[in-house]
């Protein structure tokens, strides 16, 4: 009996700490998980580049200089991230355009906005 309390009272501290941190985290978590629902990592990842492939976030973040990146940059990404790359061979990164999203999940302004801001921070 006197275990069973124990554990109880060690579940609560648990729980009490994960929502004291919850608020610092909450932000890149729910970014990762609209990344996970927009189907992003189907390419991307986060830390490795995918030769041939995706480049990862980090590297985009790192070529448009991160929270440094201009308003237009900005844009271009977000257009990018809605609309995909133009054609094969894409901007610069590799051989393979990024695809137009009749094949991938819808993705309003604000969300491509808000991801290209995570992806930005990620350097
Ligand atoms: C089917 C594969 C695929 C999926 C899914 C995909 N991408 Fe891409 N993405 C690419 C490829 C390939 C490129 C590089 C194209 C090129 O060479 O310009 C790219 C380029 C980009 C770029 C632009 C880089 C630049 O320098 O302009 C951004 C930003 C980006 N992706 C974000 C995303 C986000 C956010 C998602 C999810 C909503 C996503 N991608 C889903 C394959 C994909």
């Amino acid at each position: 009996m006197r275990r069973v309390t124990d554990v109880t009272k060690y579940a609560i501290a648990i729980a009490l700490i994960g929502t004291a941190i919850l608020p610092v985290s909450v932000c890149a978590s729910s970014d990762v998980d609209l990344a996970e629902a927009k189907q992003c990592f189907r390419c991307h990842s986060i830390e490795a580049d995918r030769t041939l492939r995706s480049p990862s976030f980090q590297s985009i973040a790192r070529k448009y200089g991160g929270q440094d990146a201009t308003g237009a940059q900005r844009a271009k990404l977000s257009q990018t991230i809605r609309k995909g790359t133009p054609e094969k061979g894409g901007y610069h990164w590799g051989r393979m355009a990024m695809p137009s999203p009749d094949l991938r999940p819808v993705i309003s302004d604000a969300e491509a906005a808000r991801l290209t801001h995570w992806i930005l921070n990620l350097r």
